[in-house]
C-alpha cells in the first residue's frame, strides 16, 4: 500500500495561491497499491486526514472529494456538514472507491472542495497496471 503524501499541496479555489498553513487539513491523499490487474476491482481510498483536522461545520465543511485518472473523472462523494463529527475538531474524511483498471498505468490523483477554502488537489500516485 502507498500513498501520497506531496509536501505541498495546490489550492486551486480562488487564484491567491498556495496557503501552506492549511495544506494539511484540506489537501486529499491517495492511498491504494501501486499496481493492479487489469479489469480486477481495485480499491482506492482518498483520506483528508492531516495533523491538523478540518472542521465539519455548516458554514466551512469540506463538501466533496473527487478521484481522477489523469484528467478522467472515475468518482466522486459528497458529504453534508456534520457527518464527520460536526465541532468535534478531530473529525477526518477518507471514502474508498472500487475503480476497474484499463490500460497499462494509471496517474490516481484526488481533489477536495471546501466551502470556505475552495478546490484542493493531492499529488500524483502513479499505479502500474498488469494483464
Ligand atoms: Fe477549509
Amino acid at each position: 500500500m502507498s500513498a501520497n503524501r506531496p509536501s505541498v499541496g495546490n489550492h486551486l479555489g480562488d487564484g491567491s495561491g498556495i496557503h501552506h498553513d492549511h495544506d494539511d487539513r484540506h489537501c486529499p491523499h491517495v492511498h491504494c497499491h501501486t499496481t493492479a490487474r487489469r479489469d480486477a476491482p481495485f480499491p482506492v481510498t482518498i483520506c483528508v486526514d492531516g495533523a491538523c483536522s478540518h472542521p465539519d461545520k455548516k458554514e466551512h465543511h469540506i463538501s466533496s472529494v473527487a478521484l481522477y485518472d489523469g484528467t478522467r473523472l472515475l468518482g466522486e462523494a459528497n458529504f453534508p456538514s456534520g457527518t464527520r463529527g460536526g465541532e468535534d475538531p478531530k473529525a477526518q474524511l477518507e471514502v474508498t472507491f472500487k475503480v476497474l483498471p484499463t490500460g497499462r498505468s494509471m496517474q490516481l490523483k484526488a481533489m477536495a472542495y471546501c466551502t470556505q477554502h475552495g478546490l484542493w488537489e493531492g499529488g500524483t500516485l502513479d499505479v502500474s497496471v498488469e494483464a
